[in-house]
């Protein structure tokens, strides 16, 4: 066993606490890969932002679970150097079964999600509880999921998404002992969040959702997921340098900005850092066509996600100044 606290993270208890009392959100970023996890440092400890490292189980098989441990290890270790002391948490994301959450609680992580938003409620309620009851005895955070996100959760996909039931969730909260919530309320994952006509606007979120639910439990943390806003500079960047996006749409930043001063404290983001990272190297490759050695297209794909994420941390979730 490898508790997270040996390695120098936290759980996520304190910075929920702060955000929902401070009205930001806390930056939950994935990362699969080195370049990723420095951007994600560098901008955080750049901009003092409190951060969620967050490994989906696909980025746990890519990278591998030892490597993960010893990079997060790392990072405290860089943060430390810089002479900061950032609460970091190291996040599993939407994590599908009791046998996975449990695998990366003894190997580090300081929070879990466990995602039954694909089962009915009472499975839901179930298979969250009884993470929850283990990862409770390590101090470890659960993240439960009610309602679906259209799109590709993972490995499991859902074709519609169904918004959050207001009438659920003290029921959901009360049985399972969950710390946060992931909710539905018309976000989804993927470049691809909404199908617009030339001219059209993304619809609003609902926020009538998110105040109901509020209102049924008040001052609990609740998660946004599908919060990347497809940058339209990043799309037209992939698309001039010989990619092929179309209609590739995602959250205006002004949504996000009103559900960070909300109850809403975690909102997380990873389509936004891909999308940065590929338009980088795109016009590197394609404005260098001679240029062979990753680290000069791996580079400047960097300094744009250290870029972007600051960005989101100082102008959309309003992390920054907050460690
Ligand atoms: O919500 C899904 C995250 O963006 C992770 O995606 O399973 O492709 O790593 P992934
Ligand atoms: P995006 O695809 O909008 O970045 O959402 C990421 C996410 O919710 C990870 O859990
Ligand atoms: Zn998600």
């Amino acid at each position: 066993m490898h508790h997270y606290k040996d390695l120098g993270l936290c759980n996520t208890k304190e910075m929920f606490h702060k955000a929902i009392t401070g009205n930001y959100a806390i930056p939950a970023y994935n990362f699969n890969n080195m370049e990723q996890l420095q951007a994600i440092i560098t901008a955080c400890i750049e901009t003092k932002s409190p951060v969620i490292l967050q490994v989906s189980s696909g980025a746990r098989k890519y990278a591998n679970q030892i490597l993960l441990r010893y990079m997060a290890m790392g990072a405290m270790e860089i943060i430390k150097t810089a002479g900061l002391s950032l609460p970091v948490a190291l996040h599993l994301d939407h994590g599908d079964t009791y046998e996975l959450c449990v695998s990366c609680i003894e190997s580090g992580f300081s929070s879990v999600m466990i995602d039954g938003s694909a089962h009915s409620f009472e499975k839901n309620i179930e298979l969250t509880k009884k993470v929850v009851d283990y990862a409770h005895q390590y101090d470890v955070s659960v993240e439960g999921e009610l309602g679906v996100l259209a799109g590709i959760e993972d490995e499991v996909s859902h074709e519609a998404s169904h918004y959050t039931n207001p009438d659920d969730v003290e029921e959901f909260v009360g049985k399972t002992g969950v710390d946060s919530l992931a909710i539905s309320i018309g976000t989804s994952h993927g470049a691809y969040k909404f199908k617009l006509k030339p001219g059209e606007s993304a619809p609003p979120l609902r926020f009538d959702i998110l105040e109901e639910v509020e209102r049924r439990i008040p001052g609990f943390p609740i998660v946004l997921h599908g919060a990347s806003s497809v940058m339209p500079e990043y799309v037209n960047m992939i698309n001039e340098y010989g990619g092929k996006m179309e209609n590739a749409a995602g959250v205006p930043e002004d949504q996000l900005r009103r559900a960070a001063a909300s109850a809403v404290c975690k909102i997380n983001i990873d389509s936004d850092g891909r999308l940065a990272m590929t338009a980088k190297i795109r016009q590197v490759l394609a404005t260098k066509p001679a240029e062979f050695d990753p680290r000069k297209y791996l580079g400047p794909a960097r300094e744009e996600l250290i870029a972007m994420y600051k960005h989101k941390n100082e102008h959309v979730l309003g992390s920054a100044g907050k460690a």
